[in-house]
């Protein structure tokens, strides 16, 4: 692993803070740039109360001189807005653990009396923090050209159709979109779902796609599980709150083919070799092919709901129904930055990874050596033979 991050943070704790180390030198970043993604996180349909409140803005406070990282760790701040209603304030222990939270499994696990400690960590308010550590991560990967994009291609069921335009189009309509699917139909369809299920006290999933453009060959290994670079992302996605299941290219849909047509077929193009399809999802083996990375991510209806759960009183013994605390009603719009900043991440380090170097300047040249590779440079010759000893 080159690039490491932690975050930590309650939900209505003082701040959030997160520290990344391994960035090299020589990449400009400012609060600014953090800013555009920590927005994301915050708009369109389907938010709750909270994101009324809190306005995200992340402080750098360690490694970054002159707006531009010097390779220490860099260190940031987000404050929580909310901190200020809680503070100071006598909070009646929360006993009563809602189905699909940390809340129960917590209370066992580390012996609380209250849950109100799992609460607060495992809300995704810790998610604010990763989408800081992400648009880091992204601004590095756009000094090489490549670029981490995502949208809502379903909620509730009802489903956009995300061929009708292409990769770019696609992605500016659903940055247009208030619950970011590029379908403006389905959107409309969807933004009214949103409605009826907040009027009902329900919540609502769905499925969001992400891509990663520009990846080079050679991210990732197929020398060591840990190291093929579909686990760390699929881990990455899975990692965050209410994800559930990740697709890499047309892994479902391949399932149903044969062999030769579930696979890319080869071809040349002049010196260079290419793929006739992308099923694969631009990872053969572990490895990034030089393709576009795709995922498609199921996100669950979120557990805190308006409309009761049962649920048993963990002071009293007794069934009852699970506590409401002010709560999304469909956060799947908000979470496709979210999946783009763990991409980001996973991206970033597999990339650090393979380039080495401390600085920007000492990766540059070595990437451009890697996007040249074309066939002369592969090209193998018959006393390329293994021999067994
Ligand atoms: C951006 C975002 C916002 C979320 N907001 C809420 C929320 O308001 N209420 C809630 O119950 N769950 C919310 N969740 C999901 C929970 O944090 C998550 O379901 C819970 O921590 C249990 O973890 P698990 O679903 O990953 O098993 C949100 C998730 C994301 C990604």
């Amino acid at each position: 692993m080159a690039l490491r991050y932690l975050t930590a943070g309650e939900s209505h704790g003082e701040c959030l803070t997160a520290i990344i180390e391994g960035m090299p030198a020589g990449i400009a970043i400012g609060e600014e740039l953090i800013a555009v993604d920590l927005g994301r996180r915050q708009s369109g349909a389907g938010s709750g109360e909270r994101m009324a409140i809190e306005s995200d803005h992340a402080r750098i406070t360690a490694g970054v001189m002159e707006g531009v990282t010097t390779g220490a760790p860099i260190s940031l701040l987000i404050e929580n807005s909310d901190h200020i209603n809680w503070k100071g304030r006598a909070v009646k222990p929360y006993t009563t653990p809602r189905p699909g939270h940390a809340d129960l499994a917590a209370a066992v696990k580390y012996g609380y009396s209250d849950i109100r400690p799992s609460l607060e960590r495992a809300s995704a308010r810790e998610t604010a923090a990763r989408v800081a550590v992400g648009a880091i991560c992204r601004a590095l990967l756009r000094e090489f050209g490549m670029t981490v994009d995502g949208y809502v291609a379903a909620i509730g069921g009802i489903a956009g159709n995300t061929e009708l335009y292409d990769h770019d189009e696609r992605v500016r309509r659903a940055r247009l979109s208030r619950v970011q699917c590029p379908d403006e139909r389905a959107s409309e369809k969807i933004e009214r779902a949103i409605e009826v299920a907040h009027r009902e006290g329900e919540t609502l999933g769905g499925i969001l796609e992400i891509t990663a453009q520009g990846v080079p060959v050679g991210l990732g290994s197929h020398v060591e599980p840990s190291r093929r670079l579909d686990v760390r992302l699929a881990g990455a996605m899975l990692g965050i709150n209410a994800i559930k299941g990740v697709e890499i290219g047309d892994a479902f849909a391949n399932a149903a083919r044969c062999g030769s047509r579930a696979q890319d077929q080869i071809a040349l193009d002049g010196e260079q070799l290419v793929r006739r399809s992308n099923r694969c999802g631009g990872i053969e083996g572990g490895i990034s092919n030089g393709g576009t990375i795709w995922m498609r991510l199921a996100m669950k209806p979120i557990p805190t709901t308006r409309k009761g759960q049962d649920t048993v009183d963990l002071a009293s013994g007794r069934q009852c129904m699970a506590t409401y605390e002010r709560s999304d009603i469909c956060p799947v719009p908000r979470a496709v930055v979210v999946c783009e900043a763990a991409s980001c991440l996973v991206i970033a380090d597999a990339l650090l990874e393979k380039l080495g170097g401390d600085s920007l300047n000492e990766m540059l040249p070595r990437f451009k050596t890697l996007r040249q590779s074309t066939l002369r440079d592969v090209k193998m010759t018959d006393s390329d033979h293994i021999y067994w000893p």
